[in-house]
């Protein structure tokens, strides 16, 4: 079960989304950004945790398949965001950069060098999964990602992401089908698709794009086998994907209130989680 801690957290976070100007001003700030194929968000949280700021662009390929691909368009991206959460009051000047599952070495370091190259200093690299369990206080289980590229799955053991892997299907290939389908462009399908009035409407038509989603996740926790399933990622808000994959990988299947919102808040909540772990440290070599 997701806790109702972890649900109130995130609609707190979704509620802070609309910067009124009025910032809290309550630092330090704690702050992540989660660079997607489809949107970038940054969450920012205060000292105890709690939510009380955050932006959300659509990205729009500068990342794809776990790279960062239009570098530049992705550095704007951040400094936009940092400006809007300035003039907001929120003054963040650090924060921390989280990459896909599966992505090593120089690719995972460039999404701490976009925060850099876009002002910020890195407080920390964290991998997209852990992040989001941070949120879901997973301990146990497999994270299913399905964001705009791509289905990422990772199993968590005794809170350490011990597997994981990522494969091209998400919510581009949904507007793909529903573009062919109605012959609009991909722009349209998207709007359809997360319009909630005609997402039962278009359920039967893209369901064999959540059962390869469902097929993607069962291959991989053959061998790591789990009991529960957390969907997170924008595509994991369609109704009905839920049952496709409970039905498919006949797991118990879970899902937050707003599935697109975890990552990010997580990046942040690591922020702080580091910060208070070397705030201990310096406690106790004094
Ligand atoms: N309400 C909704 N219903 C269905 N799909 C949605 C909804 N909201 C967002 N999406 C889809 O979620 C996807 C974006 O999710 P997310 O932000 O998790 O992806 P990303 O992190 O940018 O991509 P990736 O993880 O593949 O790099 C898009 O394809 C978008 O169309
Ligand atoms: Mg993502």
């Amino acid at each position: 079960m997701i806790k109702d801690s972890a649900n109130q957290l995130l609609l707190a976070f979704e509620s802070s989304l609309v910067l009124n100007g009025n910032g809290h001003r309550c630092e330090p700030l704690f702050a992540g950004v989660d660079l997607g194929t489809a949107y970038t968000v940054t969450a920012v949280v205060d000292a105890a945790g709690a939510p009380v700021a955050g932006a959300l662009t659509r990205s729009r390929s500068s990342v794809r398949d776990g790279l960062v691909l239009d570098y530049v368009s992705a550095i704007g991206i951040v400094r936009q965001q940092v400006k809007l959460l300035h003039e907001a009051g929120f003054h963040i000047t650090s924060a921390a950069a989280a990459y896909p599952p599966g992505t090593t070495g120089r690719n995972a370091q460039t999404f701490a060098n976009v925060l850099a190259a876009a002002g910020l200093q890195v407080s920390g690299l964290i991998d997209e999964p852990t992040a989001a369990s941070l949120v879901l206080e997973i301990a146990d289980g497999a994270v299913v990602d399905i964001g705009g590229g791509t289905t990422g799955i990772s199993v968590i053991r005794n809170g350490e992401v011990v597997y994981t892997a990522d494969e091209a299907t998400g919510g581009i290939h949904v507007d793909l089908v529903i573009a062919g389908h109605y012959k609009i462009s991909t722009d349209e399908a998207e709007r359809m698709k997360t319009d909630s009035q005609q997402q039962s409407t278009l359920f039967p038509l893209v369901r064999p794009v959540f059962q390869k989603m469902a097929s993607i996740v069962r291959h991989h926790l053959q061998q790591h086998p789990v009991v529960s399933l957390y969907l997170v990622g924008g595509t994991s808000c369609f109704p009905g994907i839920e049952q496709v994959m409970e039905m498919e990988t006949g797991l118990s299947v879970e899902r937050p209130v707003t599935p697109l919102l975890v990552t990010p808040l997580g990046i942040a909540l690591s922020c702080l989680k580091t910060e208070r772990k070397e705030s201990g440290r310096m406690g106790k070599t004094r």
